[in-house]
């Protein structure tokens, strides 16, 4: 096992020194554009998508692209998956060239095409084999390595998480993030804190809680509720990223800070866009920013117009056109938009004579 330099270990022990709010790894949304801007928001720290361990290690383009982190773009921890403990401990000297703050090994994703085939959170059920593979990662690289998972595999009365906390900081784990569901429950049903604290209680490395942690407040009791180190948010981030913000004000200073106003979500959305349209072209750069636009607006007189014409152009001409006059009719205190909302046959008929 090659020795962590101290100046890394150095760096990642500060990484938890102040409770870090920690943007988590999310397929499709946790990339370099919104790492940045969550960053600006007060994301103490973030973790790329999770990333396919053969896409790595065939060189594929895609995962390539996943691990590449610009200098600015840190504190950056690289998460991978695979099924295989030889292939990720493989792929994990791969991502560590690419010099992120840490390597992180995904444990936790419950989609059946991932986790029944022994990846993700299929590790949970083989805690054993679970154990062995990170020990390997662990050991083929001079990088802290973590593992983000769940509680188990459910529906156990009495979660593996507390007896593998053990097992994987022995392994030589140096933090956990602990999504508090477990796998059979997916995203539904509540995040049961209780279990990040239980674990906690047994190990000495930085414990990270996440899920269901949605506003300021909810992020101070997980942390005062569990002990751990680090809380980190999914969802929430997604449609408000301000939400970092507002935990640091609340744990730093004890203050709440105002909601973002008419403006800044425009603005938000405006520079959202034209950083997606940089990174990614005009089309794909227009879409991917659609699944953030009913967060960003939410609460704006006018929003579900707005909304609507928004999501129905790939013209970021349009979209800076739309959002450059819903911003005027907002400073002018008048509603961002007094258009109607359309049916689903008006929109079908306006898509179909634009492609005529
Ligand atoms: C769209 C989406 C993509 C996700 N992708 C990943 C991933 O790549 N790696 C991972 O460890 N978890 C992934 N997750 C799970 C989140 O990191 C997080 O554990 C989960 O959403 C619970 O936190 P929350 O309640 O704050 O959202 C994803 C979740 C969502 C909603």
């Amino acid at each position: 096992m090659a020795p962590i330099p101290p100046t890394v270990e150095a760096r990642f022990r500060s990484l938890f020194a102040d409770r870090p709010v920690i943007l988590a790894p999310m397929e499709d949304v946790t990339d370099p554009v919104f790492r940045k801007l969550c960053r600006e928001h007060g994301a103490g720290l973030c973790v790329t998508e999770f990333v396919n361990v053969e896409g790595l290690l065939r060189g594929c383009k895609t995962a390539a692209r996943k691990i590449t982190l610009e200098p600015h773009d840190t504190p950056t921890a690289i998460q991978i998956y695979g099924s295989d403990a030889t292939r990720l401990a493989e792929a994990a000297r791969v991502a560590e060239a690419a010099q992120p703050v840490y390597l992180d090994i995904n444990c936790g994703c419950w989609v059946p095409k991932i986790s029944s085939r022994g990846a993700g959170a299929g590790w949970l059920r083989e805690p054993d084999s679970m154990v062995t593979m990170a020990k390997m990662v662990v050991e083929a690289v001079a990088l802290p390595v973590t593992v983000k998972t769940r509680i188990g595999w459910g529906p156990e009365s009495h979660m593996p998480i507390v007896d593998l906390a053990r097992r994987l900081e022995d392994a030589g784990v140096r933090a956990l993030t602990i999504h508090c569901r477990t796998a059979k429950m997916g995203h539904s049903g509540d995040a049961d804190w209780s279990w990040a604290q239980k674990a906690r209680e047994k190990v000495s490395i930085p414990v990270i809680v996440n899920g269901d942690v949605r506003t300021a407040d909810d992020a101070r009791r997980a942390l005062e509720s569990t002990g751990c180190e680090g809380v980190m948010i999914g969802r929430r981030a997604i449609e408000h990223p301000w939400v970092f913000d507002e935990c640091r004000a609340l744990l730093d200073r004890g203050e709440v800070v105002a909601p973002p106003s008419a403006l800044d979500r425009i603005t938000l959305c405006r520079e959202h866009l034209l950083a997606n349209v940089a990174a990614r072209g005009e089309l794909h750069g227009v879409q991917c920013t659609r699944r953030h636009l009913s967060g960003y607006l939410k609460g704006i007189h006018g929003a579900a117009a707005l909304r609507q014409k928004l999501n129905t152009t790939d013209s970021l001409a349009r979209c800076l056109e739309v959002l450059d006059e819903a911003e005027a009719r907002v400073r002018r205190g008048e509603p961002a938009t007094t258009d109607r909302l359309l049916t689903r046959s008006e929109i079908l008929a306006r898509r179909l004579s634009a492609d005529a």
